[in-house]
């Protein structure tokens, strides 16, 4: 690369649930573990977090850490944060795990500019199902989360690489 290229800019992508500590926790694992297998660490920033306030600074949810570290994921590193207003304008893509979480979400959008990049997760799961990701904190179901989350993140990577041509980055 000629030394007065700049590198195209970070892509960035906010997962959202509603404690920060189940859901988007292990979308940004898988996702961080998958975008890192592709070689494309350094063109994809990924965060995650939660419409409430309840978990701040707490660690994943030993169970969901517990399924994640089965399939070979960790979530290690990933405190829970809440989501702003300010995300909306720092991120590029939102993809959050349920219609709460997305009527949390377009509810700070207070001038209405963001709406196009906020989206529910499952929208690109190939087999999307209600569009949502089940809430596992009161439902368990740990494992069925693990499979839709895992399946969606795989189909959310490729269309990123389609859609930003990465693949000749
Ligand atoms: P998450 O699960 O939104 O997937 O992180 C939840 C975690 C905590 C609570 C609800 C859902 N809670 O009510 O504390």
């Amino acid at each position: 690369m000629p030394s007065n290229t700049t590198p195209p800019d970070k892509i960035r992508i906010m997962f959202v649930c509603l404690g920060n500590i189940c859901r988007s926790p292990l979308a940004h694992g898988v996702f961080r573990g998958l975008v890192a297998e592709a070689g494309l660490a350094d063109r994809i920033e990924i965060a995650s977090s939660g419409t409430g306030a309840w978990h701040i600074g707490e660690p994943a949810d030993a169970r969901m850490r517990q399924t994640a570290q089965k399939h070979g994921v960790s979530l290690d590193g990933l405190y829970a944060q809440q989501f702003t207003a300010e995300d909306l304008e720092t991120f590029d893509h939102v993809f959050v795990m349920d219609k709460g979480n997305l009527h949390d979400v377009l509810f700070l959008d207070r001038d209405d500019r963001h709406g196009h990049k906020v989206r529910l997760f499952r929208e690109l799961d190939p087999d999307p199902g209600d569009y949502q990701v089940p809430d596992p904190y009161y439902q368990g179901r740990f494992d069925h989360v693990y499979t839709l989350v895992e399946r969606t993140a795989r189909a959310l990577l490729d269309r990123l690489v389609e859609e930003y041509d990465l693949r000749s980055v």
